[in-house]
Parts: structure tokens; sequence; C-alpha cells
């Protein structure tokens, strides 16, 4: 048996932040932030929070499966930005949904959390543990960054994915999965729950800096333009595939740029290569399943057809797998 995904959900708070807001908050302008990365608009979560969200794109995946909630036995959520330690989203989407029969639990592993998450489904499925799991990525990562430092508040947005994956006949594809601990400072967001942070914030009042993201921009450029290319090719060797058997590559939406450059690496068609970052920005862990839901609604997803999805970010931590729709 291998996991299908049978239904798409997803939200996006409808608080919309422009590059020309931006300009207002730091010295930047819409022309640098759409040539340097493809971002025009990210949208931002008042009052809505990680689970909140997680909730939403459940319930409209759900129903666009035709699953009802009592049929899910395990909720998988990929977030960094949660909006409590505990208990996990995993669990208040659970009590959200009313899915009684479900386990659930939280993922972490930044922008890659989600291949992560459907990755760990497909294992759980094929030895049996389980029949129907419910995959998602949320993120407020608005409340992690500093919107006084340009080379990073540029870029994110929030939001939520969710996929419902169910047991089904079907080709078992290989995944591929890598973290590398050694390089993990390019990208950074200390907890506020050290003591160090405590004792910092009784003394000034003020959210220290080292307590919002931080990252070595064009490390991690680098770092996506290479490893990106290199875990596409794993995944399609171990399938024994070629980019051409391939319809649509969904990658971790951080960067127009990057997509290009892996487009351009692995010798295939830019047409192949979906975008939304335009509209949202980089949701991390919530990027692809929030794309894979507007393709599977707007009709450029069709039966039969082989999809890669590929995430890479903070850990740093990357992977890749190949779905049949
Ligand atoms: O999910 C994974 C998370 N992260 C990523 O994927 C991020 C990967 N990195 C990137 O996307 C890019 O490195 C950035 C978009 C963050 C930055 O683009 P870049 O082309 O690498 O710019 P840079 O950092 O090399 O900076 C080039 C110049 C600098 O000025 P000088 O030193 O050449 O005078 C920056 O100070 O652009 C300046 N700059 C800006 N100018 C206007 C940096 N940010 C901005 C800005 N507006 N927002």
């Amino acid at each position: 048996m291998i996991g299908k995904i049978c239904g798409t959900g997803s939200y996006i708070p409808p608080k919309i932040l422009s590059n020309n807001d931006l300009s207002e908050m730091v010295e930047t302008n819409d022309e640098w932030i759409r040539e340097r990365t493809g971002v025009r608009n990210r949208h931002i979560a008042e009052h809505e929070t990680a689970s909140f969200m997680a909730a939403e794109a459940a319930k409209r995946a759900l129903e666009n499966a035709g699953v009802s909630p009592e049929e899910i036995d395990l909720i998988l959520v990929a977030s960094s930005s949660p909006d409590v330690i505990f208990p996990s989203v995993a669990c208040e989407v659970q009590k959200e949904i009313r899915a009684v029969n479900a386990a659930g639990y939280d993922m972490q592993a930044a922008c890659t959390g989600f291949v992560f998450a459907y990755q760990s489904a497909q294992a759980y499925i094929a030895a049996g543990f389980y029949k129907t799991i419910l995959a998602i990525g949320t993120e407020t990562l608005s409340s992690m960054v500093d919107w006084t430092d340009r080379g990073t508040c540029i870029l994110f947005g929030d939001g939520a994915g969710a996929a419902v994956i169910r047991a089904a006949e079907g080709t078992a594809y290989l995944p591929a999965a890598h973290s590398d601990g050694c390089r993990g400072d390019a990208l950074v967001c200390r907890s506020r729950f050290s003591s160090e942070f405590v004792e910092a914030f009784k003394k000034t009042g003020e959210t220290p800096k080292d307590t919002y993201i931080s990252m070595d921009g064009r490390g991690v450029f680098q770092f996506a333009v290479k490893s990106v290319p290199q875990i596409v090719t794993e995944v399609l060797d171990k399938a024994g595939l070629g980019t051409e058997d391939i319809d649509w590559f969904i990658l971790h939406q951080a960067n127009k740029r990057i997509v290009e450059s892996v487009a351009k690496r692995l010798k295939t068609d830019i047409g192949k290569f979906p975008m939304n970052l335009q509209e949202y920005g980089n949701t991390s862990s919530a990027s692809i399943p929030i794309l894979l839901d507007e393709m599977n609604r707007d009709g450029r997803l069709e039966k039969g057809q082989k999809i890669v999805i590929a995430g890479f970010g903070a850990g740093l931590s990357w992977g890749a797998s190949i779905l049949e729709w």
C-alpha cells in the first residue's frame, strides 16, 4: 500500500502586505523586491493563529476529499510557529475538526516540514499503522520576523495548507531526506522561552533581536540552488525516472530566482515549476500544500500525473518525494 493524496485545502489570511507597504517600513522598494525575490504581496495573520489556520485548511481538505473527520487516523502538523508550545497544533486541529479517532503530533523541520510530514505519512501507511492521515503545514512567521530587517522581512508570509493522504494501490517511490546541523547557523530563530530571553526582556522591555529570524541570505540561496537539484535527481534516480517523466516540480516557494535556477540546473522547462510566491511570499512549511491546493482546485493537477515535491530550509534540512496524482 502507498498513500495517495485524495483532497487538499488551504487557508490564507485576508490581510495583505504589499511591497509598497514594506517600503514605508524599511529602506526598500517594489522593484528591488520583485527583481530579487519575485514576491509582490504576502498575507499576514491578524487574529488567526497557526492552529486556527491549520484547522481551516484541514476542514477544506476533508471536504475536498469527501472524507469525514472520524475517518482520520493520524494528524501530522509541520510548523515552526505554533501559537503555544503545548498542546500541539495537531491536538488543536483534532479538537476543532472533531477527528475523534485520530492521534496527532507536531513536527518541526522549518521549510522542509511538509515534505517530511508527507514522507512520514507514507511510511506509516506502508507499515500498515494507519490508513488515513491528514498532513498539514501551518505558519505565522510574521510573529517571528524582525520588521526592521529588510534582508528578511520582505520574504515571509503566513498561511496553512493541508492534504488528506489515504492508503491505496500504487507505485511506491522512495524519498530523499537530508539534514546538516553543522550549517544550522545560516538560518536561526532563538526561543523566547529561554532564561536569557526572559532576563533580557525584563531588563529592556523589548524583544531581543536574536529571537527574530536571522538569515545569511546569500548562504541559504547558494545552499538551495545546489541541494534542490541534487535531491530531485536523487529521488528520480531511485525511481528510475528522468525529469521528462515528471509533470510538475512543486518546490518550496522561497524565491523566484531559486526556482528558476533549479529548473535551469535540471535542464527542465520552467513551465513545469509552478509558483505562487508572488502573492504569498515564503510561507515555510505551508508553501507546498498551499500550492498543491491551488493547482488541485484550478484543474492543473490531473489523475496519473507525476509530481516531485521538494522542500529546503533551516536545519539545514532538505527533502524530496515523488507522488502520483
Ligand atoms: O525558506 C528558505 C529561507 N530563505 C531563503 O530562501 C532565502 C534565500 N536568499 C534569498 O532569497 C536572497 O539572498 C535575498 C532575497 C534574501 C537577498 O537577495 P540577494 O540578491 O542575495 O541580495 P544580497 O543580500 O546579496 O544584497 C544585495 C544588496 C546589498 O546592498 P550592497 O551591499 O550591494 O550595497 C543589500 O544591502 O541589496 C541590498 N538589499 C536590499 N536592498 C533593497 C538587501 N535587502 C534589500 C531590500 N531592499 N529588501
